[in-house]
């Protein structure tokens, strides 16, 4: 019942944030530079999971990729229907459901700072799925909050699991340590993992960036 609460608060909050925009306010940001040899070879469809404005959806298609573009909140994929027709599908879909996708369905699963809102349990779950709708050789990118990310939040709120916080609006949000990293993404082979700075926010965010295979 915590979780059904937590999900709700989660879906409420992005929809407010993801009030109308345009194209021209969407501006990528150069971290998925350095998988670039894998995004070119990649011939099989790219999933953004969690794709808010459009930010990793703009960059693959840029890129000349087939995107299908994912979001629990309905105002980020009307947004992203309106701004981004070139996408294969924009979907709205709550991560924590089944996910309604075949098995090997994408060569390439985009989470941009999706996946730090969940219980382990949770987390497992959903990087299940992601492993199952992945091609063999398929590739995930990810970034996810560090415990380093004072500004956004890192340490603050109630710990109800080991760097899980309930924060003031109502929701869950992880904050990772390198241990946490190789632990959640066991299942997959970690080819790149690296706590970094980003800018795309006014406040430095700290992250950790990761590259998985199936
Ligand atoms: C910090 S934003 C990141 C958006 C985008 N990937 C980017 O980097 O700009 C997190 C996004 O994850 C989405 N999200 C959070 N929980 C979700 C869930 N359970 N299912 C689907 N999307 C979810 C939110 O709606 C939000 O758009």
């Amino acid at each position: 019942m915590l979780e059904l609460t937590e999900a709700k608060n989660s879906e409420l909050y992005w929809n407010k944030i993801h009030t109308n925009y345009d194209r021209d306010n969407i501006k990528v940001d150069d971290w998925l530079d350095r998988f670039d040899s894998i995004i070119v070879n990649c011939k099989s469809p790219v999933l953004d999971l969690g794709c808010g404005s459009g930010n990793d959806t703009l960059y693959f298609i840029e890129k000349g990729k087939r995107v299908i573009a994912c979001d629990q909140s309905r105002n980020a994929i009307d947004n992203i229907q309106k701004n981004f027709p070139e996408v294969l599908e924009a979907r709205c879909f709550n991560m924590l459901d089944e996910f309604a996708f075949a098995d090997d369905s994408f060569g390439i699963v985009c989470a941009d700072l999706s996946l730090h809102y969940f219980t382990e349990t949770d987390t497992r779950m959903i990087l299940n799925e992601i492993h199952r709708i992945l091609i063999p050789g398929g590739h995930v990118f990810v970034r996810v909050n560090s415990v380093k990310d004072v500004n956004h939040g890192a340490g603050q709120g109630i710990e109800v699991e080991h760097h899980l916080y309930r924060t003031e609006d109502g929701m869950f949000k992880r904050f990772f340590d390198e241990e946490d990293v190789r632990r959640l993404f066991a299942g997959f082979d970690i080819l790149f993992c690296e706590e970094q700075k980003m800018l795309r926010y006014s406040a430095e965010k700290i992250v950790f960036c990761v590259c998985l295979r199936v």
